[in-house]
């Protein structure tokens, strides 16, 4: 069977649970040799990395926290060191902090900022230096970017706008080396930060005209098109997969 991403080699960012661990589970079923980063599940990081491997994949995990710059550029290396070189980064790795803005601390912050932001920039700085001709750099920001539903978003809006400025930016300075950079901004997908079965959740769906969340496997589908062949053309550009809650 012709896999698209056959010969490739990939990082994703937080993979160990949720919308990571789809993208890694479809890059790798795709046929690229999937490295992928978590912080604290160890347990669930290396029974992906094992479920992958099982069914005829190449996966690693990557103990490295997105808060340390130092560990983020050291798991691009890990990759390159293991599989070989580097062709699709996937920044997925992202913190919410839920309280109202005037509880926020500064440090509150500075954690939002360091995960969602300035390990993106230096995960990116670090895998330019391998990328391959024809690479692909794929963010996960979030559709709050563009229209915040509620309370308690400010800061996590702020820093998934800044990815949008981020991938405009970093498009023109990769293009030359024919490398795609673009943000993916998914609505509600069910994962352990957005689960589909609160009170929240039952507000959110009334504001989905498709009336449900999205999951992992949704966004992992337009990771593997961004990367594949037929993604080509597309760079610079915020994507917007929501299940129209933003219309
Ligand atoms: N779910 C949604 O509705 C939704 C909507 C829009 C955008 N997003 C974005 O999609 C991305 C994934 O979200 P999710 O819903 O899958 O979240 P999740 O269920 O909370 O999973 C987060 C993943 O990121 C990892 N992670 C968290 N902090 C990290 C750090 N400091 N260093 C390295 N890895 C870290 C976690 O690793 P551990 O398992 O080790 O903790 C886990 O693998 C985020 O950027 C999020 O902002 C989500």
């Amino acid at each position: 069977m012709n896999k698209r991403l056959a010969g490739k080699i990939a990082l994703v960012t937080g993979g160990s649970r949720g919308i990571g661990a789809a993208i890694s589970r479809r890059l790798a079923a795709e046929g690229a040799r999937v490295a992928f980063t978590y912080v604290r599940s160890a347990e669930k990081a290396e029974a992906l990395a094992a479920e992958i491997n099982a069914s005829g994949g190449e996966s690693i995990a990557i103990a490295a926290d997105s808060a340390d710059p130092q560990q983020v550029t050291n798991a691009v290396n890990r990759t390159v060191t293991t599989f070989g070189g580097l062709d699709i980064l996937v920044n997925n790795a992202g913190i919410y902090i839920g309280k109202a803005f005037e509880d926020h601390s500064l440090e509150d912050y500075e954690q939002i900022m360091a995960v969602n932001v300035r390990a993106v920039y230096v995960a990116a700085q670090a895998a330019v230096k391998h990328i391959s001709t024809g690479g692909r750099i794929i963010t996960i920001g979030s559709n709050m970017a563009d229209g915040s539903f509620g309370p308690q978003t400010t800061l996590y809006s702020m820093s998934k706008s800044a990815l949008q400025g981020f991938t405009r930016g970093l498009a023109r300075d990769l293009g030359n080396k024919k490398v795609t950079v673009n943000v993916i901004q998914p609505g509600p997908i069910d994962t352990d930060m957005n689960p589909a079965n609160t009170e929240l959740a039952d507000f959110i769906r009334t504001r989905l005209p498709l009336s449900e969340y999205g999951t992992g496997e949704d966004i992992g589908g337009l990771v593997v098109f961004l990367a594949s062949d037929e993604g080509k053309f597309i760079t610079g550009a915020a994507l917007t997969i929501d299940g129209g809650f933003n219309a």
